[in-house]
């Protein structure tokens, strides 16, 4: 049965979002059909295709009460919207159907899991959020919520843990066939952890353990957790709120963190090894992933910062896009990514040049465009005689323009947005420190209208922004304060 706020969205989406012209959206990255989109949710390979849910408000391009929005692809990069899986039409979710996840069961129905969210009224008018963990079954198209929702709720969290922030379930299911999950939460130091829970069947959950506390170290509350084991070790990635920064690897506000370590099966206790950021650009948040089925774990993140939400006008007509998915691995102890292979079959129109000097400033013949792969490989000109500073600048016309600036000395690449036609004074700018040997860089860069992404050394960082630049603006230039010497490929995309 539809409730009557499920069926109301389904009318307004599909009316509203084909007024949307295909140009003014991007190409291969799923944006919201109409109105607001953040979190990636229930990330999942389902009957022959990928699933992608999203935090969704249809009527506004502004936050309000989510809805799940929902999409469906085959290759990960062209998405076809369905209609809306969730709406806030319960009790226990009245304010909210946060984010959560997805997995096939057994006997080929699909099993969500996300966070209700209502309020509990208190004396003398004051009220507090609840958030509790609910289950939704479907067929793909059609969900059902569960009628023994919430699974899980208060009674089943660790003495002084918040019932406001316990929210973002992450579920799997073990190859014994029992299944798993993790939320986060807010213990009562303030700050994050993560927790455990356990299910025979993925209805019945029951508290295992806190996985991992935050300690106050990274941040407050940590957001949308996601649990995996990956080349031979356990990953935890999570987004803290209220961040502080550290060198130019945690900056402030929002962050990705990304936590490689063991995992103790028994206790189920995670201990870390090794941390860094998810993202060293400006916009990218709570990731989620999934194991394709020829075995790969992709991660697709929001590509937007809370803090940097103001950078699109709330007039436009859809708000929010989800980052290219991004195959993971773990490599000399870090967390690497790199776009999917699926996105190597879009190329088209090769144009390449190799050992080009770029002593000032330099446009090649055919290398420009708003949807484009490009690669660059740089070294100085003359070993003896090492540049200062190598910049490309794209989204370029007389008016606008953004760029990435390299200074060997420091090793600090810098993503610098501040160009792009932005009339708002959020952040645009962020600086990462990356490897490098005698000033050799590599970076792919791709651009896809209306975002830049960034991986650099193979995928050992990456950098993603978005920018609302008119889309006139094609122009690729490069610059170098010295000698360097660049390999350019770039494909159309
Ligand atoms: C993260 C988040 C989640 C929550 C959702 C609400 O961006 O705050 O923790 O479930 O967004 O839309």
């Amino acid at each position: 049965m539809t409730s009557q706020t499920l069926r109301e969205a389904r009318k307004y989406e599909e009316v509203s979002g084909k007024m949307i012209r295909e140009e003014e959206r991007p190409e291969f990255h799923l944006s919201s059909r109409t109105g607001w989109m953040n979190d990636p949710n229930g990330f999942s390979w389902y009957q022959g295709q990928y699933h992608m849910f999203y935090q969704y408000h249809p009527y506004t391009s502004k936050w309000g009460p989510m809805h799940w929005g929902h999409a469906v692809s085959r290759d990960l990069l062209h998405w076809e919207y369905l209609p809306t899986a969730l709406a806030p039409d319960e009790y226990y979710d009245m304010d909210g159907c946060f984010s959560g996840s997805a997995i096939e069961l057994p006997d080929g129905r699909h099993l969500l899991m996300y966070t209700g969210v209502s309020r509990e009224h208190l004396k003398h008018g004051f009220s507090r959020e609840v958030q509790t963990q609910c289950l939704a079954v479907g067929d793909g198209i059609d969900y059902e919520k569960y009628e023994h929702n919430p699974v899980l709720d208060g009674d089943d969290l660790p003495t002084g843990s918040s019932r406001s922030d316990f929210r973002d379930p992450k579920l799997w299911r073990k190859e014994d066939g029992t299944y798993c999950c993790v939320t986060g939460n807010r213990p009562a130091d303030g700050s994050g952890q993560i927790l455990y829970y356990t299910s025979e069947d993925g209805f019945h959950w029951k508290f295992k353990s806190v996985l991992v506390s935050n300690d106050d170290r990274f941040g407050k509350m940590w957001e949308c957790p996601d649990l995996f084991f990956l080349d031979g070790k356990w990953v935890l990635l999570t987004s803290p709120q209220d961040m502080l920064p550290k060198g130019f690897e945690y900056h402030n506000g929002n962050g990705t963190l990304c936590l490689i370590g063991e995992l103790n099966e028994d206790t189920g206790v995670f201990r870390e090894t090794h941390d860094q950021s998810v993202d060293y650009g400006i916009d990218f948040y709570a990731p989620q992933t999934i194991l394709t089925p020829d075995g790969r774990r992709v991660m697709i993140g929001w590509m937007q910062n809370w803090d940097s939400c103001g950078i699109r006008s709330p007039e436009e007509k859809w708000f929010g896009q989800m980052s290219l998915p991004r195959e993971l691995s773990i490599r000399n102890g870090r967390l690497y990514q790199v776009p999917v292979r699926e996105l190597d079959e879009m190329r088209h129109n090769k144009t390449a040049y190799t050992n080009v000097t770029v002593t000032d400033t330099v446009c090649l013949d055919g290398i420009k465009g708003r949807k484009i792969d490009m690669e660059l490989t740089i070294r100085p000109a003359d070993a003896e005689n090492p540049y200062q500073k190598f910049a490309v600048r794209f989204a370029q016309n007389e008016r606008y323009h953004t760029a990435l600036s390299f200074r060997p000395r420091e090793s600090v690449l810098k993503i610098d947005r501040k160009f792009s036609g932005s009339r708002r004074g959020s952040i645009h700018q962020r600086r990462s420190l990356v490897n490098t040997v005698n000033g050799e860089l590599k970076l792919r860069i791709i651009l896809d209208r209306f975002s830049v992404e960034v991986f650099v050394n193979d995928g050992e960082q990456a950098l993603s922004a978005t920018i609302y630049t008119d889309q006139e603006a094609e122009n690729v230039s490069f610059f170098a304060d010295g000698a360097v010497n660049m390999d350019v490929v770039k494909y159309d995309l």
